[in-house]
């Protein structure tokens, strides 16, 4: 059975990747504004992962016998000034993410908490990869220029993303 203190930790990552999803999909929404389709296809996609990502933990609460509380989900903000800020944007909170990852990992050997460290192992490695995509984006873009008329190969590209 999961601690009282871990559960509470849990269900706050559970509120956090549900804002993760929510953030992405008005990224998504905002890219659709400027007819950028592959782009908002791209955020549509991490969007989802992200629930899937809040449901990890949820089913992982369950199957310890533990309670789950959903609370409130912060409004995103609904207009960027650019798609590299936008991915910038993105970088900077999966950061943000993994330290929150990490600070449960941290939370789980201080209470001797195995099983929800190995579960916690699959998030370690998922934000590396979080972190790699978002920072390759961004290397692109300076590469080709923050301008919606360079950016057209990049948003094709990053349209097949499935
Ligand atoms: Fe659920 Fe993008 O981390």
């Amino acid at each position: 059975m999961l601690s009282k203190t871990m559960e509470e930790a849990l269900n706050r990552q559970v509120n956090r990747e549900l804002y993760s999803s929510y953030l992405y999909l008005a990224m998504s929404a905002w890219f659709e504004s400027i007819n950028f389709k592959g782009s908002a296809g791209w955020m549509m996609v991490q969007s989802n992962e992200e629930r899937a990502h809040a449901m990890k933990i949820y089913d992982y609460i369950i199957a310890r016998q533990g309670k789950v509380a959903l609370d409130t989900i912060e409004a995103p903000k609904a207009k960027w000034t650019s798609c590299g800020k936008v991915f910038e944007e993105v970088y900077v909170h999966e950061q943000k993410v993994t330290g929150m990852i990490h600070a449960l990992v941290d939370l789980a050997i201080k209470e001797k908490d195995h099983a929800t460290f190995e579960m916690l192992q699959w998030f370690v490695k998922e934000q590396v990869e979080e972190e790699s995509n978002a920072s390759q984006i961004i290397e692109k873009i300076k590469i080709v220029g923050d301008v919606p008329g360079h950016l057209f190969c990049l948003d094709h590209e990053l349209g097949k993303r499935k």
